[in-house]
């Protein structure tokens, strides 16, 4: 029996998509626990790309079962659309189960999340303006609705006009817009509910039954530790929790049960949306990257802002999510540089640090230090063993664990399943 939480790293977009895809093969269950739709995970099938939001990156397996937890906050038409094309390309997914306890996006949600960004004029966030900062808010602000909620045509119109009458009230008066119709929600979230009623069940007991029989458990972080709501670069992060210790909270288990933490890092780092990023990289060699590396995001389609790898953010994650494993994906984008750096420390007021700082104030002041590696010219997207990788790779992939302090279990040399190179099985 093995339950596996896999997270993001840096500041999501790891790859995290591809490597639960790679990693899934061996797992029973695929959970997702916090975060919605502004998640974008890409995983490539023999030539066939999926971008997934909500579904967990195990449904291209025909037989795991997948499961959205009580963390989760859902866009029903997100999510029915995401089912309606997977059945375009054939794929089953019948094994989805939802938590009933999970917390329901709204039309309003979205439209507050618009209006609180154009509000905050410089200050912005580059939110993915999916309402996700604002389920989460109705959910900590214990006016939320629920799937359980939504599934009761008894229940839902009720909470659904005293939500919209709150929502409306704030639109009129703060933001100066027009409300909601309540009778157009009404109708077309209770059409979605229809469709997803099936695929609703009590994700928690099926995860402890399933650890309880010995299962192998996968759980699929989104976002990542950067974005963390507590650990991240406050304010500018997301609204859930993407760290490891949130998978138990989030889907309804307890931390004794958890084996090992695999964090997904790319072999350089990248961040979409605002906020501060001290690796960045605003050259012609950021520019290569972006473009060798196709960093635009999945979600929103924005251009990700690259950087070198930095090992202060990697020890931090390390720490944060406890991690065991690194996973370090994209070393191919970096092929044919003459030299590839890492920063190792920061210089701040003079000083060297190596532990990541609280505050934007600090982190703004903060210089990267940097070690200069030698490069490798050489094409590495066909090399399935890491013997075979060249001389200056394999001594970079060294450095990064080194700097990170936990050892690197795989590498991932292209965005295709098969691309992917196996140092340390983690199931
Ligand atoms: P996630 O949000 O962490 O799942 O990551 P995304 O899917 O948003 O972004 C990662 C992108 O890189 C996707 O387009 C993947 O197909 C692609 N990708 C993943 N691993 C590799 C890799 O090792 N090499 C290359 N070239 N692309 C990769
Ligand atoms: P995956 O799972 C990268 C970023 C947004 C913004 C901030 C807050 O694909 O790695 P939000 O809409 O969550 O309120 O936006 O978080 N963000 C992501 N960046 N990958 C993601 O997900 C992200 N989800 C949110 O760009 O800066
Ligand atoms: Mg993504």
């Amino acid at each position: 029996m093995s339950v596996v939480v896999l997270i993001g790293a840096q500041w999501g977009d790891e790859g995290k998509g591809k490597i639960t895809d790679f990693l899934a093969e061996k797992a029973d269950v695929v959970v997702r626990y916090q975060g919605g739709n502004n998640a974008g995970h890409t995983v490539v099938v023999d030539g066939v790309e999926f971008r997934l939001h909500l579904i967990p990156s195990g449904i291209l397996y025909p037989s795991k079962l997948c499961l959205i937890g009580n963390g989760v906050v859902i866009d029903p038409a997100v999510l029915i659309a995401e089912l309606e094309n997977l059945a375009k390309k054939n794929i089953n997914t019948e094994n989805l189960r939802i938590s009933h306890r999970a917390h329901i996006i709204f039309p309003y949600h979205q439209r507050l999340d618009l209006y609180e960004e154009e509000r905050k004029g410089a200050r912005k966030i580059g939110t993915t303006c999916r309402g996700i900062g604002p389920a989460y808010m109705d959910k900590a602000a214990r006016t939320g609705i629920r799937v359980a909620d939504l599934i009761d045509p008894e229940e839902f119109p009720v909470r659904l006009e005293y939500a919209l009458q709150e929502k409306n009230k704030l639109l009129n008066q703060v933001y100066g817009a027009e409300g909601f119709a309540y009778e157009e929600i009404l109708a077309a979230y209770s059409k979605y509910a229809k469709i997803l009623e099936p695929y609703v069940a009590d994700v928690s007991l099926i995860i402890n039954e399933a650890i309880a029989k010995g299962a192998h458990i996968l759980f699929e972080g989104a976002q990542g530790t950067l974005l963390d709501l507590d650990h991240g670069t406050y304010p500018y992060v997301t609204s859930s929790h993407p760290v490891a210790g949130a998978a138990c909270l989030g889907a309804g288990f307890g931390p004794t049960k958890i084996n090992r933490v695999i964090g997904v890092a790319k072999a350089y780092i990248t961040r979409v949306g605002e906020g501060p990023f001290p690796t960045e990289l605003k050259d012609d060699i950021g520019e290569q990257i972006r473009t060798r590396g196709h960093e635009f995001g999945t979600t929103t389609g924005r251009p990700r802002r690259c950087g070198w790898f930095d090992g202060v953010v990697a020890r931090y994650a390390a720490r944060i999510n406890g991690l065991d494993y690194l996973a370090i994906t994209k070393l191919d984008v970096l092929s044919g540089l003459e030299n590839v750096k890492v920063c190792t420390a920061y210089r701040y007021r003079g000083e060297l640090i190596t532990e990541f700082p609280a505050t934007l104030k600090a982190l703004a002041e903060c210089e990267p230090v940097y070690e200069e590696l030698p490069g490798w010219l050489e094409d590495i997207s066909e090399i399935r063993r890491y013997e075979d990788l060249p001389a200056n790779a394999k001594n970079y992939l060294e450095r990064l664990a080194e700097l990170a302090r936990v050892p690197v279990a795989m590498i991932s040399v292209g965005p295709s399943r098969e691309q992917t190179i196996v140092r340390q099985n983690v199931f």
